[in-house]
Formats: structure tokens, C-alpha cells, sequence
């Protein structure tokens, strides 16, 4: 069964998707089966962050239309075989994917991979409760701006309301210089004020500019990979610890020792 993780934030902008995209490299690269889904049906873009825009045969419209098959319409990485697209439409058909049918779809998905990594819509409508329904985890994204942080405090509340209650933090385009200088908030302490585990820390990174002005896809570049190596060791490796710690938890002690 895959862990569904949504990547929300509230502010667009913020960086889910480009959060999304080397995140999805970065839990592959450890050798887990990815698949990211993006569901801003018809302003999606994740899969040119992810540099899969020009293999897109079929899309989740065709998938919930049954037009074609969930195995036709996955587009691997040619870099990466464990990572894996669902792609969005880009023509405007937000209301043909149902809820049930995105459920449907990441159910089926769930059973081929290890990780659903969900690409959550700005705001708070239809489409962004569509993409927080099909999860049982989510990673907030925020940058240290007051405006983020606050949007990024009123989604918590959302996620929580929806019942995940897995909910870590992830402080993008910080800036040290101007964390020393006091000008920029701490990321520990906007953990801190939101209440929210700190899940990683991204720098604001040149790398990810020019490559996202350039051709538009962040995962070409070994420096944009390597910034979510120690956040998605985290992620899979904290996985395996707390499977660890209910193992032992299960273990069944008497005074021979362990049974
Ligand atoms: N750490 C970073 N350093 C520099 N630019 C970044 C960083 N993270 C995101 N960006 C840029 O910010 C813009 C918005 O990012 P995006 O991932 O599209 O945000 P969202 O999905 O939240 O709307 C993009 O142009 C992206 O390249
Ligand atoms: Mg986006």
C-alpha cells in the first residue's frame, strides 16, 4: 500500500510543486516507486517542473472517462524508472474527474507503488479538498513570508479538520543571510509557531531559478536533486524507524526473554 502524501500550502507560489517534483526524484533515487499526481486540472504544470511535459499520451481525464487504462497513461522518468507520472489535463475539464474517480485511480495506484505524492491546488475550493480527500498525510509547504505563514496556519486547520493528523513542515527559499541579519523569521521557529513538526529546510536556490526559467523542469540539475536528498531520506527512513519501534512494540516479552 502507498503512503498518499499531499503537498498543500494555501498560498500559491510557495513552491508544491517544484517541492513536489524533486521530492518524488529524491524518494526514487532511494529506491521507491513514486507516482505524482498533479490535481490542478487545467492549470497543472508539474508535469514541465518534472520535465515530462513532451511524453504525455493520456491524461486523468482519459483515465476517469475510460478512454484508456491507469498503466496507459503513467509516464516514467527517462533519468529516474521508479518515478512516475499521473498526468493532469490542460484543457479545462475540472469537473469531469469526480472525487470518486480520483479516489478510484490513487486506490488502484496504491496497490503498483510506494509513494502517491499528491500536487495540491492554491487555495481552499473544490479542487483543493478533491486532492486532500485522496491522502492520509500531508507536507505543508511554506516560504518565511507572514502572508504564507499565515495561509499555511489556516490549511493546517484544514488538513486536521479532514482527519489527517500526519502533518509535517517544509520552509522553502530561505535565505541565511537574512536570517542572521534578523530579517527573516527562523524556519524552527515557524514550526514553532505553527504547531507543525520540521519536516526540511530549502534554501532559496539559484539552481532552481534558471532552471525554472530556462526549460521549466528543476529535476535536470544535480544541485536542485541534491537539496531533497536528506528531506526524502527523512521521509522513507523515518517510515522504517517507526515500523521498527512497533515491532518491538509487538514483540512479546516473558522471562525467558523475548518470545
Ligand atoms: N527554493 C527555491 N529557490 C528558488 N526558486 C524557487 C524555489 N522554490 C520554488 N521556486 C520558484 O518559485 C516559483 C513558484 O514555485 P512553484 O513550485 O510553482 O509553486 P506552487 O506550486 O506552490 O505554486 C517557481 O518559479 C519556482 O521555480
Ligand atoms: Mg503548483
Amino acid at each position: 500500500m502507498a503512503r498518499k502524501i499531499v503537498l498543500t500550502s494555501g498560498k500559491g507560489g510557495v513552491g508544491k510543486t517544484t517541492c513536489c517534483a524533486l521530492l518524488g526524484l529524491g524518494l526514487a533515487r532511494l529506491g521507491a516507486r513514486v507516482v505524482m499526481m498533479d490535481v490542478d486540472i487545467g492549470l497543472n504544470n508539474l508535469d514541465v517542473v518534472a520535465g515530462l511535459d513532451t511524453r504525455v499520451m493520456y491524461d486523468i481525464v482519459d483515465v476517469a472517462e475510460g478512454k484508456c487504462r491507469i498503466r496507459q497513461a503513467l509516464v516514467s522518468h527517462p533519468q529516474a524508472p521508479l518515478l512516475y507520472i499521473m498526468p493532469s489535463s490542460h484543457s479545462l475539464n475540472v469537473g469531469k474527474v469526480s472525487v470518486e474517480d480520483m479516489r478510484r485511480i490513487t486506490d488502484e495506484l496504491s496497490r503498483s507503488f510506494d509513494y502517491i505524492l499528491i500536487d495540491c491546488p492554491a487555495g481552499i475550493g473544490k479542487e483543493f479538498y478533491r486532492a486532500i480527500y485522496m491522502a492520509s498525510e500531508a507536507i505543508l509547504i511554506t516560504t518565511p513570508n507572514i502572508t504564507a505563514i499565515r495561509d499555511a496556519n489556516k490549511v493546517a486547520s484544514l488538513v486536521i479538520g479532514c482527519g489527517i493528523s500526519d502533518i509535517s513542515l517544509i520552509v522553502n527559499r530561505v535565505r541565511t543571510d537574512m536570517i542572521a541579519k534578523r530579517l527573516m523569521i527562523k524556519p524552527q521557529d515557524i514550526a514553532a509557531s505553527l504547531d507543525i513538526k520540521l519536516l526540511g529546510v530549502v534554501p532559496e536556490a539559484d539552481s532552481i531559478a534558471a532552471a525554472a526559467c530556462q526549460t521549466g523542469s528543476v529535476l535536470g540539475a544535480k544541485d536542485n536533486v541534491n537539496l531533497f536528498l536528506d528531506i526524502a531520506r527523512s521521509i522513507h527512513l523515518g517510515a522504517a524507524e517507526q515500523r521498527i519501534k512497533r515491532g518491538f512494540r509487538n514483540l512479546k516479552i516473558n522471562k525467558g526473554g523475548i518470545i
